[in-house]
C-alpha cells in the first residue's frame, strides 16, 4: 500500500483487542512484582524476539577493544569537551567498528548524566564542528545531507545539527553520545552480508534465521556496546544514561531499552509503526507496508503478520512496558500521521498497568493531551506542533523528564 493509500481516517480504524499485558501465557493474572519479573516480562521479551525484532545470536564476541579515534578537544568556546572513541567488535582490524562521538559539559563537578542515541548520516552531521571525523561508511545518497554516491562529503558537516542541541544539553549539565547507525549495519537490504551480522553466523549460515535479528536488532546491540564503554568512563554517571532515538532509531531505542536494563531512561521520538505505535490500529504505516519497504529492519517472522495484525501475540504497549519500572518517554508530532500519534499515545497509556504493578505511575489520563501539554509521571508523553523530526521542544521535554528522574 502506498503512503497515499494508507488509512488516515479515525472512523476506519478497525475494532481490536490488545493482548493482555498482565495475563501470563498460562492464563494467570499477574498481580505481583515477582510474577512480572520472573515470568511475564521474560515471556514478553521472548515474544518480541520471536515475532518482531528477532533474537540476538547466543555467541558472545571477545570484549570490545577501545581506542581514541581522534584527539580530545574543546567545543562551544570551551563549554563542551569533545571525545571520539573507536570501538572494535573483534580482531582483526578490518572487522566492523563503531565511532562514538561524545560531548561532556566542561564545567562539571562529578560524573554527568548522559543521553545516548544513534544518528542517521554520520557523527559529523550532528554539529558543525570541523574536528569530528568525517564518516567514510556507506550511507543513503542525499544531497540535503551532502551525501554523494553513498559517501559523506565535507558539505555534510552539521546538516543534522538542529536535531542534536549540544549547546542546550551541556548547559543543563548533560553529556551526549552518538554513533552512526551504519557503523553497525548499513540501512539497506543486502541479505545481511555487511554490518555486524556475519560476525555471528554459525558455520554454513549466511543469513539470520527467521526468528533472528534484523537491522533494528543489530542497531540495538550496538547501543549496548556503546554503553559498555560509557559505563566505564569515570566522567559519566553509569546509573544515569538515557537511550534516545528518532523514527527507525526510536524503534531501536525502545528495543535497546527493553533488552538492556542498564539504560536508566528510554525515549522514543516519533517512532511509529514497529516502535511506539499500536500495530492493530493500522493507521498510517502498517505491518504490510513496513515489512515490504524495509524487510531488513525486523526478523523475517514479522512479515507473516502483514494484514494479520490481530494474530500478533504482542502489541507495542507491551514493548513500552518492558522499560518498567524505568522511566520511559514517548513523543509524537501532530502532522506525523504516518507514525500514528494516537496509536503512540494509546500504547504509552496501555503500558501503564505494568508501571502501577511495580509501584510507579503511568500516563494516568483519560484522553489524549492537548498539543504541547506533556503528561505522565514514569511514563511521559507529549504531542507537539509540526511534522516528523526532532526539535528543541522535544529535547527540552526530555531534559525536564530526565531531571525529574535522573537527578
Ligand atoms: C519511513 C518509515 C518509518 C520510519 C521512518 C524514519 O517513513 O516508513 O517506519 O520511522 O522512515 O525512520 O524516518
Amino acid at each position: 500500500m502506498a503512503p497515499s493509500e494508507a488509512n488516515y481516517d479515525e472512523t476506519r480504524v478497525p475494532a481490536y483487542d490488545l493482548p493482555e499485558l498482565l495475563v501470563d501465557a498460562g492464563g494467570t493474572t499477574v498481580s505481583t512484582v515477582e510474577h512480572w519479573t520472573g515470568t511475564r516480562r521474560p515471556e514478553i521479551m521472548r515474544l518480541f524476539e520471536e515475532h518482531v525484532y528477532g533474537k540476538n545470536p547466543p555467541q558472545a564476541l571477545p570484549p570490545v577493544e577501545v581506542s581514541a579515534a581522534a584527539e580530545a578537544g574543546e567545543y562551544l568556546d570551551g563549554a563542551a569537551e569533545r571525545r571520539q572513541i573507536k570501538v572494535r567488535f573483534s580482531p582483526p582490524a578490518d572487522h566492523p567498528a563503531m565511532d562514538i562521538l561524545l560531548y561532556l559539559p566542561a564545567r562539571r563537578t562529578g560524573p554527568v548524566p548522559l543521553f545516548l542515541g544513534l544518528n542517521f548520516y554520520g557523527n559529523h552531521t550532528i554539529q558543525p564542528d570541523p574536528d569530528i571525523v568525517l564518516s567514510d561508511r556507506w550511507m543513503r545518497s542525499d544531497p540535503a545531507h551532502g551525501v554523494v554516491d553513498h559517501r559523506a562529503t565535507e558539505a555534510s558537516r552539521g546538516t543534522s545539527a538542529s536535531r542534536w542541541p549540544v549547546e542546550r544539553l551541556v548547559a543543563r549539565g548533560y553529556g551526549l553520545a552518538t554513533v552512526y547507525c551504519g557503523d553497525l549495519d548499513p540501512d539497506y537490504d543486502d541479505g545481511f552480508q555487511n554490518g555486524i551480522h556475519p560476525l555471528f553466523y554459525r558455520p554454513g549460515q549466511n543469513r539470520p534465521d527467521a526468528d533472528e535479528w534484523g537491522t533494528i536488532g543489530a542497531w540495538a546491540w550496538g547501543l549496548s556496546r556503546a554503553l559498555d564503554y560509557l559505563v566505564i568512563d569515570p566522567d559519566i554517571d553509569s546509573r544515569r544514561i538515557a537511550v534516545m532515538g528518532h523514527s527507525r532509531l526510536g524503534k531501536t531505542s525502545l528495543w535497546a531499552g527493553a533488552r538492556d536494563e542498564r539504560f536508566a531512561l528510554v525515549i522514543s521520538n516519533n517512532s511509529g509503526c514497529g516502535g511506539a505505535a499500536l500495530s492493530r490500529r493500522r493507521f498510517g504505516e502498517t505491518v504490510r507496508r513496513i515489512t515490504t519497504t524495509f524487510p531488513h529492519w525486523f526478523c523475517a517472522n514479522f512479515a507473516r503478520y502483514a494484514d494479520r495484525e490481530d494474530d500478533l501475540p504482542v502489541d507495542q504497549h507491551m514493548l513500552i512496558a518492558l522499560a518498567a519500572p524505568r522511566p520511559v518517554y514517548v513523543a509524537s508530532a501532530e502532522e506525523d500521521r504516518w507514525a500514528d500519534p494516537r496509536g503512540e499515545f494509546l500504547a504509552a497509556l496501555h503500558a501503564g498497568p505494568a508501571y502501577r504493578l511495580l509501584g510507579m505511575e503511568g500516563l494516568d489520563v483519560t484522553g489524549m493531551p492537548a498539543i504541547e501539554a506533556p503528561v505522565g509521571r514514569h511514563i511521559g508523553y507529549h504531542i507537539r506542533h509540526g511534522g516528523h523530526g526532532v526539535t528543541a521542544y522535544d529535547w527540552d521535554r526530555y531534559m525536564d523528564f530526565a531531571e525529574r528522574h535522573m537527578h
